[in-house]
């Protein structure tokens, strides 16, 4: 099974793939932002020109979105390469992997007529995101707002049980992984084990965040997960392994970050954080691969600036210009809904995520989105109790304390959205891009002016 129209790579898009310019061996996409920059979009342009495509971090909480003629792929969990039925799809050690979920996927992109056989593959030590781990996830929030007294502390998870599940890979004895999954006697045991430790520690938060919470029943549970299971099993395999035999066989290899470097549990504005590493760290833990072999990454960034749930966002417009953004943009969250919070480009903090992450390249997404707007503003630095500076507060209380301090570029009226080479754009956004890149001093080697894959521009 295949879907031909959905593989076929657009020609033009083929041909300037070229020009990224990368350096031989394997490259990974990487949010530069927090989130929804348009990975899903870029890692679905790029996999034509790789043979595996790995996920290395985050799970449900990502909601990556591709765009092909009249199809729209909402991918969570799969990769966004999954769209060519000849290339391997990897779920990599550092994913959390919700196994209905992944099921409800594979599903649902079966209906849309893609494959999803041997093509797609999950790290046996990649770990499993429970139900319990959700309930945890919103008890959580519920209790640290009652404690701290009041919803501007919450994180405002996507309550798809990340930070739970991760919480529980660091404990390690409440922790069950992929592999764990596939022998029923010892998940059994295990779950026996864990599922009386969760349900004293979720009585108690329950109880203190004063919500109902029924215990969790060892064999609903075991019901629950072996028919999920039995759909993984043929996909289950050591993918560290696996990905050293591609490499060794000469293969190429994208690897696809979810959530964004700003969202990095280590460098991100923490405790506004997912957690995981998102930033391009993660790749080499996430999926077993050194560092030498990756010398590519691409740094996708969002034209204007975007957040969902809490945090500082020292850039952020409660007026009429961030609704417009929002409107134009459909910033509405892929995985919860929820309205992104929408702002001007932070180059402050995209400089600062450029160089943790190592960004080799540029890709700037939904340009077509600030057309029509008079001025830009991009911010070059902050003020900070009287000091001006372009550096990235490591303290979130800083970043909230901060005020923008604005360069004003000129807008471009003309809308973008059927530009394919980058010197048909209006002067005015050559003026926008060149500043980006010059600023930050890694070069735009992409642009793009719609979700389309046509609508992209490689210099
Ligand atoms: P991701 O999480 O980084 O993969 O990004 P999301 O898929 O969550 O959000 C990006 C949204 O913007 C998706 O709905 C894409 O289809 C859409 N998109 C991607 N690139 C462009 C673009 O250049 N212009 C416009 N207007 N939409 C885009
Ligand atoms: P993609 O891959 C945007 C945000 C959540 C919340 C914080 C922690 O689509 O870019 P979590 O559920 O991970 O514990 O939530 O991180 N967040 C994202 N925001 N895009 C994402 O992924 C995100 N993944 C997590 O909104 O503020
Ligand atoms: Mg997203």
């Amino acid at each position: 099974m295949s879907n031909a129209s959905a593989s076929a790579l657009d020609p033009q898009a083929q041909a300037m793939l070229g020009r990224l310019n990368l350096k031989p061996g394997h490259a990974a996409v990487v949010g530069l932002q927090w989130g929804d920059e348009g990975k899903g979009k870029v890692v679905d342009l790029l996999t034509a020109g790789f043979d595996v495509v790995a996920r290395y971090n985050g799970g449900a909480n990502a909601g990556h979105t591709v765009c092909v003629g009249d199809q729209t792929y909402a991918l969570h969990l799969i990769p966004s390469g999954i769209l060519y039925p000849d290339k391997l799809n990897v779920l990599g050690n550092g994913v959390v992997v919700d196994p209905e979920q992944v099921v409800k996927e594979i599903n649902a992109l079966r209906g849309q007529g893609l494959k999803l056989d041997d093509n797609f593959l999950i790290s046996d030590r990649a770990h499993v995101v429970m139900p319990y781990h959700k309930l945890q996830d919103t008890l959580q929030e519920a209790a640290v707002v009652k404690g701290k007294g009041g919803d501007a502390n919450a994180i405002g998870t996507t309550g798809r049980g990340i930070g739970p599940c991760y919480a529980d890979k660091a404990l390690r004895s409440t922790a069950i992984r992929v592999a764990d999954l596939m022998d029923d006697a010892h998940l059994r045991d295990l779950l026996t084990a864990v599922l009386a430790v969760k349900n004293a520690t979720l009585a108690g938060l329950a109880a203190y965040a004063e919500r109902d919470f029924t215990p969790i029943d060892l064999d609903a549970t075991l019901a629950w997960l072996k028919p999920l299971a039995a759909v993984l099993r043929p996909h289950v395999t050591d993918s560290a392994r696996l990905l050293h035999r591609e490499i060794a066989a000469g293969k190429r290899i994208l690897f696809e970050g979810a959530n964004a470097t700003l969202l990095d549990i280590d460098h991100g504005t923490y405790p506004f954080v997912t957690s995981s590493n998102c930033s391009s760290l993660g790749v080499h833990t996430g999926t077993g691969v050194a560092g030498h072999h990756v010398p590519n990454v691409i740094g996708i960034v969002k034209a204007y600036q975007t957040r969902v749930g809490g945090g500082p966002m020292p850039t952020e417009l409660h007026d009429a210009t961030g609704e417009r953004i929002r409107e134009v943009g459909r910033e509405y969250g892929t995985t919860t809904g929820r309205p992104r919070r929408c702002g001007w480009l932070d180059l402050v903090a995209l400089k600062y995520t450029a160089t943790v992450s190592g960004a080799t390249g540029l890709a700037i997404m939904l340009l077509d989105v600030l057309a029509g707007l008079d001025e830009l503003k991009v911010c070059t630095a902050y003020r900070l109790d009287g000091k001006v500076s372009d550096e990235f507060p490591a303290d979130a209380r800083d970043l909230e304390r901060v005020e923008p301090v604005y360069e004003v570029l000129s807008g471009f009226a003309a809308d973008v959205t059927e530009h394919n080479d980058y010197a048909s754009l209006p002067a005015e956004a050559h003026g926008y891009l060149k500043f980006i890149e010059d600023f930050i001093g890694v070069p735009v080697v992409m642009v793009s002016v719609g979700p389309k894959r046509s609508q992209s521009i490689f210099r």
